[in-house]
């Protein structure tokens, strides 16, 4: 394993944020896995809202439909009821015909290889990848936009986006563990999200400021370079 992948790690262990549908690195210790339904669902969720936003929604959810068996035995109209102020309602439509497919065509599991989820309603590259990596811990380069920011920084890349993304995926990729990538995935979110900020970024109390490119050199806050519009 990479330094900067050990480091993160650590952190992680004692530094994760608490979400609904995050098991935390103890309860993995402790043998308890991750459910792919849930994972899915709040990584659909959180395709176009915030985390903090998606909480009680992702709550409302679980209460109502607890397994995909579930989801999928509901209407369209109760699931559409459930998303209302969540926006961007395609999801939603998405969501049942998702849980459609899975109970009639995988018997209510979610399959883990990648081409297989990018096939389904509402499953994009990010989103596939992201449930690889979360709910079945495959070693996936998940790279949203919180993964953009540290990875530019960690390596000061000059390239703007979004051609740089090619070159982030890269890195991405060459620093997540076999072991754990699902925590070393949503490790580089939380830190993205509480240290490695846009602006302001804590640079004095981030695990990886030994490892930092852009603190070495410039200034993290030059990072990630945009291409003029
Ligand atoms: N944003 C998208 N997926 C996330 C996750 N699993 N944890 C935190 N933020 C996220």
């Amino acid at each position: 394993m990479q330094p900067i992948t050990t480091r993160l790690l650590l952190w992680y262990d004692s530094h994760h944020r608490t979400l609904p549908w995050r098991i935390s690195p103890r309860e993995r210790l402790a043998g308890i896995t991750a459910d792919p339904y849930r994972i899915w669902l709040s990584e659909i969720m959180l395709q176009q809202t915030t985390v903090e936003a998606v909480k009680s929604y992702f709550r409302v959810f679980i209460e109502k439909w607890p397994t995909v068996v579930d989801l999928a035995a509901a209407s369209q109209d109760d699931v559409l009821r459930a998303w209302a102020g969540l926006g961007y309602y395609s999801r939603a439509r998405n969501l049942k015909k998702c849980a459609d497919i899975i109970c009639a065509e995988y018997s209510g599991h979610f399959p883990s290889d990648l081409a297989i989820l990018k096939s389904l309603p509402g499953i994009g590259d990010y989103t596939a990848a992201a449930i690889a990596s979360i709910a079945f811990d495959l070693p996936m380069a998940v790279v949203d936009g919180n993964v953009e920011r540290v990875i530019t920084r960690l390596y000061a890349l000059a390239t703007p986006l979004p051609f740089a993304k090619p070159e982030i995926r890269t890195y991405m990729q060459a620093l997540t563990p076999d072991e754990r990538s699902g925590d070393f995935a949503q490790a580089m979110m939380d830190l993205g999200a509480t240290i490695c900020t846009p602006r302001r970024p804590a640079c004095v109390i981030c695990p990886l400021n030994d490892n930092c490119q852009a603190l070495k050199t410039t200034d993290p806050e030059f990072f990630p370079v945009k291409a003029p519009k």
